[in-house]
């Protein structure tokens, strides 16, 4: 099939990518000129295994780029692929997805024949229904059922994305008409995976809703992992034993710092926003919420116990992406705990295989080092904030520093004489 994609982020370029390798025609539209130009050379402006043997494989053929609307028409499909970033009060700016929809309908204007407009930006319930669709056909003036809407939210992990496209636990397909449902349904034929269609508004709290409760897991890990630690029980022994329910499963229920990313915190704020613009009061949500803020922080508390004041102390941070394999340091669970550390007067020594250049443009004035063991020389203590798996072969490495004192906010390391966050 022909598919148009707005959007060359992490989404959309990677469903453009991955759409393209399943044997569609696929265009992408993305307003940023520089990105267009380095996709058209099939070289990926973000970094995510796998993404740039697709591009290679695909541009020029069947995968081309652009930034601009007009060949929508010639398409079956078109993909909404913008972000919805948190405005201040924590609700999802949909402006992104206005723009995009205007210009769709703009675009479809003069055309006739039959196309979907597919939402899989993360979305409030309601907005593909009252925001998106009211949109399109009022810039298109076509009001004859030849556009028809779906929802089809995406579940894919940054540095998991291709291989999470390509092996979805679900498909999920919100519509407004069988025609829609039937054409998303077929640009998915070569995918085997169970298919959920369902309406508009499900589809979109499908999301929501899954981003949510993974989120819970994790601050209700980190919670049990608070306790724990005062009780001198290891969390992760009492999670292996959690997690072999298979009601629970012993998928994110990983203690830690925090859960950072563009996902979680945006989606959670956006929900309860969404609740309490309705007059629910989101209890739980809010606290997902507050134990993460205040989560990263106790690696502070934890550092202050052993080495007492901070200032003038150099202190190594291994991990600034907010996970591993990515570069992406977007809500990473580092930032509030460097910004507490240069608070405090502390010198920071930071290292990340990926995410150096991305935590520069945040903190310019701290020290980057190129190996772990630079940044954990002469240092009077060391956090660990990502969970590398390159972390877990330190050892010597340690022997470089003043005094070994060794914090990890992610279960990682395997060397002795560490302490964990919440272990
Ligand atoms: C998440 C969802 O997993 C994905 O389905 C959705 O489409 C987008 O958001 P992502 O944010 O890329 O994906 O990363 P994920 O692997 O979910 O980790 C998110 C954060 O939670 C990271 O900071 C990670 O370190 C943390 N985490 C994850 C934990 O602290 N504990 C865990 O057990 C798992």
């Amino acid at each position: 099939m022909k598919v148009h994609i707005i959007g060359g982020g992490y989404v959309g370029l990677v469903s453009a990518a991955c759409f393209s390798e399943l044997g569609h025609e696929v265009h992408l539209i993305e307003i940023d000129r520089a990105k267009v130009d380095t996709i058209n050379r099939g070289i990926p402006p973000i970094y995510e295994p796998g993404l740039e043997e697709l591009l290679k494989k695909h541009i020029g053929r069947n995968l081309s780029a652009s930034s601009d609307y007009q060949n929508i028409g010639h398409s079956e499909c078109t993909f909404i692929c913008v972000g919805t970033p948190p405005a201040l009060d924590g609700s999802a700016d949909l402006n992104y997805i206005r723009n995009a929809a205007q210009s769709i309908g703009s675009a479809l204007k003069d055309g006739r024949t039959s196309h979907t407009v597919v939402v899989k930006s993360t979305v409030p319930p309601g907005t593909t229904g009252t925001i998106v669709a009211p949109s399109v056909l009022e810039a298109s003036e076509r009001r004859d059922g030849s556009i028809t809407f779906a929802m089809n939210p995406e579940f894919l992990r940054e540095g998991w994305a291709v291989e999470d496209f390509f092996h979805p636990d679900r498909i999920v397909i919100g519509c407004s008409d069988g025609i829609a449902c039937k054409r998303v349904r077929a640009l998915y034929d070569r995918i085997d995976a169970p298919v959920i269609a369902t309406g508009l508004h499900a589809a979109e709290m499908i999301k929501y809703v899954s981003n949510a409760f993974l989120a819970t897991k994790i601050s209700f890990s980190n919670e049990i992992g608070n306790i724990c630690k005062r009780l001198g029980i290891d969390v992760y022994e009492v999670m292996k034993g959690v997690g072999l329910d298979t009601r629970i499963s012993p998928h994110f229920l990983n203690a830690g710092a925090g859960f950072g990313g563009s996902c979680f915190p945006k989606d959670v704020s956006a929900l309860i926003s969404l609740a309490e613009s309705i007059g629910e009061d989101p209890r739980i949500l809010k606290s997902v919420m507050e134990v993460n803020e205040s989560q990263a922080l106790r690696m502070i508390t934890v550092l202050e116990s052993r080495i007492g004041n901070l200032c003038g102390k150099q202190v190594a941070v291994l991990g600034l992406a907010f996970k591993d394999n990515t570069d992406d340091v977007r809500d990473s669970r580092a930032i509030p705990v460097i910004e507490a550390l240069v608070g405090r007067g502390a010198v920071v020594r930071a290292f990340d295989p990926l995410a150096r250049h991305a935590m520069a443009k945040i903190f310019p004035d701290i020290s980057y080092y190129n190996s772990a063991e630079g940044a954990l020389t002469g240092a009077d203590a060391c956090l660990v904030m990502t969970e590398w798996p390159e972390f877990s072969q330190l050892d010597h490495e340690f022997d470089r520093m003043a005094s070994r004192v060794i914090i990890e906010g992610r279960r990682i390391l395997t060397c002795d004489g560490k302490e964990g966050i919440c272990w």
